[in-house]
């Protein structure tokens, strides 16, 4: 890996920075000249894009493109401490981290950006850095990534290219040389399938003279859809509920009697009302507008079985162990 850092120089002094961004490669991994393709100046032209909350820069070292546009919005790794310490700008923080290991808690970052960095890591590692930033990036969170197209080399000779920069951020040029290994062919669409494999989603692509920026977002869960308005409650009471005054009609006379009917929890009980206490009915069930219950009352049991119309109650009653029978009916006193 090489790179010429040259920050606000004049275009004019560009054959100069490529000689010397050469000279630091040859320092650095020694190749050969003839080893090292030239490529045309790429001109990046980088506006501030919208961006809330925290970026994750990765590889925010070398110029510190990213910091420089967005400052302390952006937290800047890279496995160089150097490239960090010499990086300009001024990023809310600066940490040594490999990009193929995050040490950040899922869903930490808004965006993430990639500015020119995957191009010096190895390409059998972009698999692995694209889940760590998907894992790190909220749901619906960003990844813009910039990045160069790799030439077809004309020559077998040729392992190493140099591409001289110039971009341009609001108010502030940069001139700079990136130098790397060749990986022949790769692009904009290696990226696009890593993304896809990653679960995001493509939002943008350009494709510029030598590069190329994509933004990716992560999808957001589908919203869960807004619960349903409780339905109105419907009233539990039953229309039988209240005080009753009844009349039990046999060949011995009238019985005139009160009972009651009311909720006790969610079930409805019923009772005969005495001076002397009340009487509770058994096998109570009111459906549909019928009543039916059963009464121990006077020694006997009685099975007495009605039907609720406009606030009345008429039907019959009846021995269980016996023939007696009779009419039985009741009028509502209280609800
Ligand atoms: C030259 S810089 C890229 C340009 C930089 N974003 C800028 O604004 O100028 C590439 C950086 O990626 C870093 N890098 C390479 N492999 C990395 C990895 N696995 N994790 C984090 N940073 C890495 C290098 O140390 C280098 O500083």
């Amino acid at each position: 890996m090489f790179m010429k850092r040259n920050r606000h120089i004049a275009a004019t002094a560009l054959s100069a920075v490529l000689l010397a961004a050469v000279l630091v490669l040859a320092a650095q991994e020694r190749p050969k000249p003839e080893q090292v393709l030239k490529h045309d100046k790429l001109e990046v032209v980088l506006p501030d894009f919208p961006a809330e909350g925290l970026i994750l820069d990765i590889g925010g070292g070398g110029e510190g493109v990213i910091g420089r546009l967005k400052a302390k919005q952006v937290v800047a790794i890279d496995l160089s401490k150097q490239e960090l310490v010499e990086a300009p700008g001024e990023p809310l923080l600066k940490i040594v981290m490999d990009a193929r290991d995050l040490k950040f808690l899922d869903g930490t970052f808004d965006t993430a950006t990639v500015f020119f960095t995957f191009m010096y890591i190895a390409p059998a590692d972009h698999a692995k850095i694209f889940q760590e930033i998907h894992r790190v990036l909220r749901p619906g969170g960003r990844l813009l990534i910039w990045d160069v197209v790799f030439p077809r080399k004309t020559d077998p000779r040729q392992l190493y290219v140099m591409y001289p920069l110039h971009i341009q951020l609001p108010g502030k040029e940069i001139n700079t040389g990136y130098g790397v290994k060749i990986a022949e062919g790769q692009g904009a669409d290696h990226f696009l399938e890593l993304a896809k494999a990653s679960d995001f989603e493509v939002i943008s692509r350009k494709d510029e003279a030598g590069w190329f920026m994509i933004e990716f977002k992560k999808p957001a869960p589908a919203p869960v859809p807004a619960a349903a308005p409780a339905p109105a409650v419907k009233s539990a009471t039953p229309a039988v509920a209240g005080l009753w005054d009844a009349v039990a009609k046999s060949p011995d006379g009238d019985l005139q009697i009160q009972m009651e009917f009311k909720l006790e929890g969610e079930a409805l009980v019923g009772f005969f009302k005495t001076p002397d206490g009340t009487t509770p009915f058994s096998k109570l069930n009111f459906t549909n507008d019928k009543l039916s219950f059963e009464v121990d009352y006077m020694g006997g049991i009685y099975r007495i079985e009605l039907i609720l119309s406009n606030d009345k109650l008429a039907g019959t009653w009846s021995a269980v162990a016996g023939p007696e029978s009779g009419p039985f009916s009741a009028e509502r006193s209280k609800s």
